[in-house]
């Protein structure tokens, strides 16, 4: 199944609850959140309490992306929050046979992300045990960035893998290329800017489900 997964990086921060509502009501099932650090990446965005206050407000899959280092001590009150996937990095996370542990026993689903410069074969020992693969196709940390057009090739190996996984790609897609990041096998499509910063974004998410 085919989901858009718009990332609200690109959203205006003013008007959430309506950004949020403007895109599940015009054809998207996930909403992305992107939780960054400054540790992890160069940059800072949003915690739990945003999303818990956007909670109430959607019913959408509320797909939460952790750029952040230890993971381990912040899955328990993302969860508790209102995600109902989390995806963790698996350049972060020391212990990835507990970190999968701790996110089942919260009762989400369970994400787990690679950036462009990580061997999808580090990915590959735990991807029967997860919901979702996210493949960075930028380096994370900002919106708007150029689609890197070699990490789809580790979606081409995991999805010839595992047929069953969801496969999300993540950073620079937009209608004009997302073709070619679901020739490669993915599935769940983010996309920042190009939903957020579009003129009509209702046609943009249209354009995606039916590339
Ligand atoms: C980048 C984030 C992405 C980002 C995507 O670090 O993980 O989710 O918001 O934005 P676009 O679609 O604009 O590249
Ligand atoms: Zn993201």
């Amino acid at each position: 199944m085919r989901i858009v997964s718009p990332s609200i990086l690109s959203a205006d921060f003013a008007d959430l609850k309506n950004q949020v509502k403007m895109v599940t009501d015009n054809g998207a099932e996930y909403v992305h959140i992107d939780v960054m650090d400054g540790h992890f990446v160069p940059n800072i965005s949003i915690g739990p309490c945003v999303i818990e206050s956007l909670r109430p407000y959607s019913k959408a899959v509320f797909d939460v992306h952790l750029m952040i280092e230890n993971p381990e001590k912040y899955v328990e009150s993302f969860a508790k929050s209102g995600a109902d996937i989390i995806t963790v990095h698996l350049e972060a996370v020391k212990d990835m046979d507990k970190m999968i542990e701790q996110l089942r026993s919260l009762g989400v689903k369970i994400g787990v992300s690679i950036n462009p410069e990580t061997d999808v074969e580090k990915l590959i020992p735990f991807a029967d045990r997860i919901d979702m693969a996210l493949v960075m196709t930028v380096h994370p940390g900002f919106g708007g960035q150029s689609l890197i057009e070699e990490c789809l090739d580790k979606v081409k190996v995991l999805r010839q893998k595992f047929p069953e996984l969801d496969i999300e790609v993540d950073g620079g897609i937009k209608p004009s290329n997302v073709k070619l990041a679901l020739d490669a096998g993915a599935n769940v499509i983010v996309a920042g800017s190009a939903v957020f910063c579009a003129e009509d974004p209702k046609a943009v998410i249209q354009q995606i489900l039916q590339a």
